[in-house]
């Protein structure tokens, strides 16, 4: 069964921003895409570089890696570009009561 663990209140996290959260040892960037929420691990799959730290562009919905430049999907976790070539994980995000949360397992 996943877990559900609470991200923040909807209204904090607008449109072409992003929030971290922990979860365990996992760090997972939630970004908001004209209004749709995307999830995924904060560790690039190439050389584990912090990803949601990268330029995120919230038209395109991606995230580029601050340390080999390697565009993710975020919709997806996918590599657009290399250096990476495996992706990495995403989490379904839900809203509740007005709350971001994502699920985890
Ligand atoms: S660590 Fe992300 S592209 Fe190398």
């Amino acid at each position: 069964m996943p877990q559900v663990i609470e991200v923040c209140p909807l209204q904090e996290l607008q449109p072409g921003e992003m929030r971290l959260v922990e979860w365990e040892d996992v760090e997972i960037g939630v970004f908001n895409c004209g209004g749709n929420l995307y999830a995924i691990e904060d560790r690039c799959s190439h050389d584990d570089g912090p990803l949601a730290e990268g330029e995120f562009d919230a038209e395109q919905c991606t995230v580029e890696c601050p340390r080999h430049g390697s565009l993710f999907d975020l919709k997806t976790g996918k590599p657009m570009t290399l250096p990476a070539y495996q992706p990495v994980d995403t989490f379904p995000v839900v809203i509740e009561d007005e709350t971001i949360k994502l699920e985890v397992e």
